[in-house]
């Protein structure tokens, strides 16, 4: 699947947002190995806190549905102006799941898209040297 079209399946997740208090909502779609795609949204808590994001909501579904491999990810943020890239926590989340040589699309609209790596997002990341030896 192109970068767009993925890109375009978080665009679409992100509506179903729920972010009452940044009024900022993300859309994470997640390419799995078998071809399918899991979404994920940001998910607010009015205990700020307790906030879950796009990318992790879209990791814990995917998981629970039985699938751990993926071969690329898209985040999208329309309220934005301009590319909003993952946080900390979400880049080593999906680097648990992704080689460090998986694409990672961001942006806040089709026009403005950031594409990179996984590794790019989190380099020197120790777990990879796990690989095949996860179970
Ligand atoms: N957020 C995500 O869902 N993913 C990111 O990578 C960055 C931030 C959410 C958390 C919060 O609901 C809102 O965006 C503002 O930070």
């Amino acid at each position: 699947m192109d970068t767009q079209r993925l890109f375009g399946i978080a665009l679409e997740a992100s509506r179903a947002a729920y972010a009452p208090y940044s009024k900022f909502r993300v859309g994470a779609a997640l390419l799995c190995d078998d071809g399918t795609v899991i979404t994920g949204v940001n998910v607010e808590n009015r205990s700020f806190g307790l906030t879950v994001c796009a990318e992790r909501g879209a990791v814990s579904a995917a998981v629970a549905a039985g699938k751990r491999s993926f071969a690329g990810v898209a985040v999208a943020t329309p309220d934005a102006d301009y590319p909003v890239s993952p946080c900390g926590a979400c880049r080593q989340v999906l680097s648990e799941f992704m080689a460090s040589d998986a694409p990672v699309a961001f942006g806040c609209s089709a026009d403005k898209l950031v594409e990179t790596i996984v590794g790019g997002l989190f380099p020197h990341d120790a777990l990879h040297e796990l690989d095949g030896r996860r179970e």
